[in-house]
């Protein structure tokens, strides 16, 4: 039976019909490329090095050791198993009251209690990706705009535009000024979309900022809320990486900035989640947060299409609640992440591979014009292509990001061991000497530690075209396929 979407049936829906999902991008298209060839260090380290993914997976350890030691959190142990009826019958979608009151408590601390949220107002969803669209079903009808800060996350595209039919207007950032977004910007993009008759109904903001891993500074919140609130627009922050914080400066989130500025609470509104900073994605727990009465009673009544289960619920509220546990672990995630990304930037570094500066995230902004052919697009896409299939990297082009710049790439450092990382440096090292050497990037190719191996896609740009994207190999990095990159990405 065919799965891939290769047969379009006029009888279907425009949605079931339509490309919206975006899942024939190169930032997909990336994941796909690990799924046929992951990298092992032992049985294949030849494979490729997935760095497109923003995991967390340097604290892992500290989780588990915690759920040894507290087996009654679990209805699976002989310790917890007296909660296993409850819990198997809960299904309530305002969620269980003490899970609400430990992500409350949670979301301060990690705001080092600079803000304090309302159990009450805590709406769950099936990770920041239910989240988001919820929120947008909130807040807005098909036809109707967001402006959002580009270079932005690629699932945005699936996340907020795709079923719901609001539009995205990219506000360009540009590399003249580190990506930041300003005032002046926005406006000029709410200008020219007013006058184009699009209804903007809002703004969304990523604080710490993916892919650029930089946090938003309190001064361009505080003028971007301003501004949305004089224009009577949304402001929608995605404040997923609010804890993936390891160097200064502080992460500000707007519910600090909203206590100090002149603003409509009503039109103020965070997505949360625990796939980032306690690195569990797998638990699908999103949160939004909302100050608007009316949208906390509308997304409650729509989280029962994606509600958190009452297992993962309940053992989150033991975890959440435990203070000291949370105190150490997210002190220590700070210093791993730290550690890492030094590493990691200095390792790049060393080659002449310059990053923006960046202080949060799981991800590095790579600055790679200068291995461009050409700087366009299309220089972009295939060094692209060259890194994947011959580097054996999966980083992420800038224009998935929809970076008005060509030549910037987002690498993630975060989702794999210290070895696995030397392990890409060492094979960036070898990419850049010996594109160096020769300044041929196809005598690179000839490399024979490169050539001859069963499962390579080999070079030739046709062959990567249809490999990479035909339709018949297609497959979504979210879709239930037992293949999924997600599903191999782990031992
Ligand atoms: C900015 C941003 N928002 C939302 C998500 C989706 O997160 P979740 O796994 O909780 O759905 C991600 C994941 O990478 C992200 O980076």
């Amino acid at each position: 039976m065919d799965f891939t979407g290769e047969k379009k049936h006029e009888s279907l829906s425009k949605i079931a019909t339509n490309d919206g999902h975006g899942e024939n991008s190169p930032y997909f298209d990336g994941w796909k490329a690990y799924d046929r060839n992951p990298f092992h260090p032992t049985q294949n380290p030849d494979g490729v090095i997935q760095m497109g993914l923003a995991e967390n997976q340097l604290c892992f350890d500290l989780i588990e050791e915690w759920i040894k030691n507290n087996p009654a959190a679990s209805i699976c142990t002989s310790e917890g198993v007296g909660n296993f009826k409850d819990v198997a019958i809960f299904q309530d979608y305002h969620g269980l009251l003490k899970f609400r009151q430990a992500v409350a408590k949670f979301m301060g601390r990690v705001r080092r209690s600079k803000a304090a949220f309302d159990p009450s107002r805590v709406v769950m969803s099936g990770g920041a990706t239910g989240a988001s669209e919820t929120l947008i079903f909130c807040l807005a009808d098909p036809g109707d705009a967001f402006l959002v800060p580009s270079p932005y996350y690629p699932a945005f595209d699936r996340d907020i535009r795709w079923r719901t039919g609001i539009r995205i207007i990219p506000v360009e950032c540009h590399m003249s000024n580190n990506f930041h977004v300003t005032l002046e910007q926005m406006e000029s993009a709410y200008t020219k979309a007013t006058e184009a008759n699009i209804n903007v109904k809002g703004v969304i903001l990523t604080n710490p900022s993916n892919p650029l891993g930089i946090t938003l500074s309190k001064e361009t919140l505080t003028s971007l809320l301003s501004f949305t609130s004089e224009n009577n627009l949304h402001m929608v922050c995605d404040e997923i990486y609010s804890a993936t914080v390891f160097n200064s400066p502080a992460f500000t989130s707007i519910s600090e900035v909203m206590q100090e500025t002149k603003c409509n609470p009503d039109l103020v509104h965070i997505i949360y989640s625990l796939s980032k900073d306690m690195g569990l994605p797998g638990f699908r727990v999103g949160i939004i947060y909302s100050y608007n009465d009316q949208v906390v009673n509308c997304a409650r009544k729509m989280s029962s299409f994606g509600l958190v289960s009452s297992q993962s619920q309940h053992f989150l509220a033991s975890m959440l609640s435990d203070d000291v546990f949370i105190e150490k672990f997210l002190e220590e995630s700070s210093r791993r992440l730290a550690k890492r990304h030094s590493r990691f930037v200095k390792g790049l570094e060393q080659e002449r591979i310059h990053c923006l500066e960046g202080n949060a995230g799981l991800f590095l902004w790579m600055d790679l014009r200068h291995l461009m052919k050409e700087p366009t697009f299309d220089g972009e896409m295939k060094l692209w292509r060259v890194i994947l299939e011959h580097v054996e990297l999966d980083v992420s082009p800038g224009s998935s990001f929809h970076c008005p710049e060509p030549g910037f790439f987002r690498v993630c450092f975060a989702n794999m061991d210290d070895y696995t990382m030397e392990v890409a440096l060492k094979r960036i090292r070898e990419f850049v000497s010996k594109g160096n050497e020769d300044g041929d990037d196809k005598k690179l190719l000839r490399k024979k530690h490169w050539k001859n191996r069963n499962l390579r896609l080999s070079f030739t740009s046709r062959k990567c075209d249809e490999s990479l994207m035909s339709p018949h190999q297609r497959m979504s990095p979210h879709s239930p396929v037992p293949h999924s990159p997600l599903v191999l990405a782990r031992p």
